[in-house]
């Protein structure tokens, strides 16, 4: 649950619209409702906050409404009253799920905003869907919210609606959260629709990235594609202001984060100290070495995979002492992209076990579906070392999740430079380019073989930042960045550059 805070009480309330809700419907063979917990951070981080503090969440159930229209209802209600916020869907034909998300926000934005341009599909029909569905959004915040409301609207998916908003008459306040990177002037050019895209998101009151990177990527392309902007603030600055003629947007560096009391007390819990047990038995004193990652090529698991190949093959110390345990997360497995990703996977694996099985010892667990909360925790506490390590990441909160539920204090960081995550965890993780197969395997034999001080001091100071900054102040600056003055006293930003080893260029 969110603590409590000295944040001003917003005196309308909270409307949240993100495409996906915190559930996925989906009507069985037996004609009965199934809700599947939603994946990524959105839904992990959004969840707790409505819970928290009531409101209502807009958004998309995953289900066709040609599919019973009142049985769906009634799951929704259910969703709602259990919850403490109300859910509104927003239902999307099936044109609609080609198009809008699985085309313009799957096909377009993601890998563009992710640096895989030569995965982008430019299809002009998209654009024209995607404009649609986000006018069906704002009409639904436009029904369901009233004066005084914060209206926040999440992620990639939306960018548009505020634009739809202000067209639809509404007068509410409005902020953004984009949770996944926002791309280099030289990649978003490339976008046929990058002035629109950027007028949408002028349309919002407040503007908020993950990181640094994120907001000084947006502000390049400002300055060089709409230079009537005048941009205020330096870059440590949490929030800076943008005027556009007589209309100021505020544009903010919002890190999102994890409720950390909640994962360490239910790591604590004796269910999971049950199953971290038995896994402890199962694994016969090998080290654990997790990784765990939705489906998705910017999470590069065949890089990692190749890394830990590589760490076996350098380090014969490490067969029959480590074990690597990854799970990867169904995701959009309509894109051709993905499927493609999920052999080249598979078959990685394959080749590894191949290689190196001996006995008793197989060197990846490799698991493809979703794990409960008690499975999920019970790995978390029990790994040695977290292997994550994303091309190109928003935040990445496994990353958080595995340091808050390390409850010896003992475990090791392997972090990708290109997760947002790491502004802020770069001193105590060991970093890693995750495009250096050789720098990966390097990290993973000196996370396996690092004394316990160095890992206690390590994780010790991990768990500390993840604490100082977890889910409840993530909310509260983002909301009183959305008030007038509120942002002032707010502290600066973490930045991330990587750094040359010591003494490589004293020449
Ligand atoms: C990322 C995105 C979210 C998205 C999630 C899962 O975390 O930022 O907006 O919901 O991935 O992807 P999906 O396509 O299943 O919603």
């Amino acid at each position: 649950m969110t603590r409590e805070t000295d944040v001003e009480p917003m005196q309308g309330r909270l409307v949240v619209a993100s495409n996906r809700l915190p559930v996925v419907l989906d009507r069985g063979r037996d004609g009965r409702w199934r809700a599947e917990p939603g994946s990524g951070g959105l839904v992990t981080a959004m969840r707790p906050v409505l819970q928290g503090r009531g409101g209502v969440w807009v958004g998309w159930p995953g289900a066709d409404p040609e599919q019973d229209g009142t049985g769906l209802r009634k799951a929704l209600d259910e969703l709602s009253e259990g919850s403490g916020y109300s859910v509104h869907p927003v239902l999307l034909t099936e044109k609609e799920k080609e198009d809008f998300y699985l085309g313009f926000s799957n096909q377009v934005i993601w890998p563009l905003f992710h640096d895989f341009q030569t995965q982008c599909n430019f299809d002009p029909r998209f654009w024209e869907t995607y404009r649609k569905v986000n006018r069906k959004f704002a009409e639904a915040l436009r029904e369901v919210s009233r004066e005084g409301d914060f209206l926040w609207v999440h992620d990639y998916h939306l960018m548009s609606v505020a634009e739809d908003l202000h067209a639809l008459g509404v007068k509410s306040q409005t902020g953004f959260f984009l949770h996944i990177p926002f791309p280099h002037l030289d990649l978003f050019v490339k976008l046929p629709w990058r002035f629109s895209i950027l007028r949408s998101l002028l349309s919002f009151d407040l503007i908020g990235f993950q990181s640094a990177r994120d907001r000084s990527n947006f502000l390049q392309c400002l300055d060089a594609l709409l230079p009537s902007a005048e941009i205020g603030g330096k870059p440590t600055d949490r929030v800076r202001l943008v005027r556009l003629g007589d209309r100021h947007v505020r544009v903010g560096v919002f890190p999102i984060a994890i409720d950390f009391e909640e994962f360490a007390s239910e790591a604590a819990s004796s269910e999971v100290s049950e199953r971290a047990a038995r896994l402890r038995a199962e694994g016969l004193g090998r080290k654990l070495v997790l990784g765990v990652d939705r489906l998705d090529y910017s999470k590069g698991v065949p890089h990692k995979l190749k890394g830990f190949r590589l760490a076996l093959k350098r380090y014969p110390d490490l067969r029959e002492r480590v074990t690597l345990v990854q799970l990867v997360i169904p995701s959009r497995e309509n894109i051709p992209e993905y499927e493609r990703l999920k052999m080249e996977i598979e078959r990685l694996v394959g080749a590894i076990q191949g290689e190196f099985t001996r006995g008793d010892w197989a060197p990846i667990h490799y698991q493809y579906g979703h794990w409960d909360r008690v499975e999920l925790l019970a790995h978390y506490r029990e790994a040695a070392v977290a292997l994550v390590t994303p091309l190109k990441d928003g935040m990445n909160l496994v990353a958080k999740e595995y340091c808050a539920s390390s409850l010896e204090g003992e475990g090791v960081l392997i972090l990708s430079e290109y997760a947002g995550a790491t502004a802020q965890l770069q001193n105590d993780a060991l970093l890693v380019n995750p495009f250096d197969v050789e720098g990966v395997a390097e990290a993973i034999h000196e996370g396996a073989i690092m004394s316990r001080e160095d890992r206690r001091r390590r994780m010790g100071s991990l768990r500390r930042t993840i604490q100082d900054f977890d889910l409840s102040w993530w909310v509260d600056s983002f909301l009183k960045a959305a008030r007038e003055d509120g942002w002032r006293d707010l502290p600066s930003v973490h930045t991330f550059q990587p750094q040359p080893p010591e003494g490589f260029f004293s020449f």
